[in-house]
């Protein structure tokens, strides 16, 4: 079997560089991270990523794929903590909006054809908890909460850097052929160009609605 250079997470970072400045700089994003949303907008944002998630995780529990099965641990899965959140925030809308549809569907129907798509649509949403640390800070002044509703946006608190390093080094350590490698890169940049895409269906302002 053709094997690539070893490693695909430097190529993942560089080659999805852009798409995350683009994404880190949405305005529902920089809204999320200076703390000027509403708690329903903030609730709204976790039930769409819940959906996300939660599709992932299930092709993911589904997958024959060695790689996806070895890399993807159910102890990554995060729907379960956004229920948490979504829970203690005390939202009723957990309806996914059009982007978030789309997203959804796009997830499954690659999956189906190339299974090892799921690593490179993981990555992207594992690779934003190192973000979303930052985010959670400044959610929890301004809501005045502690753990209990920012579980999603800080799994691991102080661990993070050391629960990524090792999320990094399983998916350094898969054996990927050139193509498998092109598949999993293109996934990392439709997930964050789908989240991106959601996050315009997000208002930081609104009491009710999207
Ligand atoms: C306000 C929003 C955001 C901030 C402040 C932010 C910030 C960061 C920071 C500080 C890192 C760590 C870089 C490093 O240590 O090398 C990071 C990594 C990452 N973020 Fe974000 N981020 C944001 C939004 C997002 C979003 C929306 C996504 C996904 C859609 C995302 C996906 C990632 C990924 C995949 C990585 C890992 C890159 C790598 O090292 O391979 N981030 N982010």
């Amino acid at each position: 079997m053709i094997q690539t250079a070893p490693g695909i997470c430097d190529a993942l970072r560089s080659d999805t560089r852009a798409l995350h400045d683009i994404a880190e700089k949405h305005p529902f994003q920089t809204a999320l991270v200076a703390g000027r949303v509403t708690r329903h907008a903030y609730g709204r944002f976790l039930a769409q990523m819940f959906h996300v998630h939660r599709t992932l995780e299930r092709c993911v529990a589904q997958s024959e794929h060695p790689a996806v099965r070895s890399v993807i641990k159910s102890a990554y899965f995060q729907s379960i903590r956004l229920t948490q959140d979504l829970d203690h925030i005390g939202l009723d809308d957990r309806s996914a909006t059009r982007g978030t549809k789309r997203l959804m569907a796009e997830i499954e129907s690659t999956v189906a054809e190339q299974p090892a798509a799921a690593l490179g649509f993981h990555y992207v949403l594992e690779g934003s908890n190192n973000g979303s640390r930052y985010i959670a800070r400044s959610i929890r002044l301004a809501f005045n909460l502690t753990e209990a509703g920012t579980r999603f946006l800080d799994p691991y608190g102080d661990d993070q850097r050391s629960k990524w390093l090792e999320y990094r080094a399983a998916l350094d350590a898969v054996n990927m052929t050139p193509v498998e490698s092109a598949i999993v890169l293109d996934a990392a940049a439709r997930m964050f160009r789908g989240v991106t895409a959601l996050c315009d269906d997000l208002n930081p302002e609104t009491q009710h609605g999207d």
